[in-house]
């Protein structure tokens, strides 16, 4: 009963009860944002997640720039119905290297977090041209003017700024970023060292309109490593080993 007397006169003092609030906000914060600090050991490492190779990169910025992420989420949340139509729920580290991440609640179309080897480089290309084609009901508007050749002329400088902000790119990477980004396009190319860099990119021309790297052959890429670097067969994280 006296604790509830002094509540009264708590919320009989306008003042007080200000500082009383404020007290509750500070300790909530506290408890909620000192954890980060120790972030190094907040994202568990997960083998396998690594930057994205040049031309991804250069589909994730298109696909960032057409507003994909208006309808498409990219994170699996752990629960059943989602784990079972889409896959192993996402873990953290397999966004690290996002900059902008592409998490979401809103979905109107599908979550894309794992879509990578879903579908062929030939359903896409189709599908990104006209969804109708492929999929007679779909709603998503078309991109057809996709096919237009690629923009490369600054590959370096968005891989340079990425580094900036925390994806491990080495001097390597960057001497090779366009070298990359035209062999991983093509399909009679040299691989063995993208590979080496970039294991399991998505390999080989996708868009047959042209023979020049159009935008399509980009966001193709992207979207064919979504969700592949993680082996979910022996993948164990950290916490749980
Ligand atoms: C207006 C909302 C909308 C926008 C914008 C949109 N989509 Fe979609 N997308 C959908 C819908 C709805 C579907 C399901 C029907 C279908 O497969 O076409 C879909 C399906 C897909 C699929 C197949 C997913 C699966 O698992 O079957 C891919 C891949 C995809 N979209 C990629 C993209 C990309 C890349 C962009 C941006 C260039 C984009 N979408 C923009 C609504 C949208």
């Amino acid at each position: 009963m006296s604790i509830l007397k002094h509540h009264a006169k708590l919320e009989t003092n306008v003042l007080l009860l200000m500082v009383g609030i404020l007290l509750t906000v500070i300790i909530g914060g506290i408890v909620e944002i000192v954890p980060l600090f120790t972030i190094s050991e907040t994202i568990e490492n997960v083998q396998g997640v690594r930057p994205y190779s040049p031309l991804e990169q250069i589909g994730r910025d298109i696909y960032i720039r057409e507003g994909c992420y208006v309808c498409h989420s990219q994170m699996i949340r752990p629960f059943r119905d989602e784990v079972e139509r889409y896959g192993h729920y996402s873990l953290a580290a397999e966004s690290m290297y996002d900059h902008p991440f592409q998490w979401g609640s809103k979905r109107i179309g599908p979550d894309l977090a794992r879509v990578g080897g879903k579908y062929s480089n030939d359903w896409h290309v189709r599908h990104l041209t006209n969804p109708r084609d492929v999929v007679p009901e779909s709603i998503m508007p078309g991109y057809s003017f996709l096919h237009r050749p690629l923009d490369i002329g600054d590959i370096v400088a968005r891989i340079k700024t990425l580094r900036v902000v925390g994806v491990p790119y080495t001097e390597d990477d960057i001497a090779n970023a366009t070298a990359d980004l035209q062999a991983q396009a093509s399909n009679d190319a040299n691989t063995d060292a993208l590979l080496q860099r970039y294991p399991k990119a998505s390999l080989g021309k996708k868009d047959r309109t042209s023979d020049q790297v159009t935008e399509m052959d980009a966001l193709v890429a992207y979207l064919q490593v979504l969700g592949t670097m993680v082996d979910f067969t022996t993948m164990k994280p950290d916490a749980i080993r």
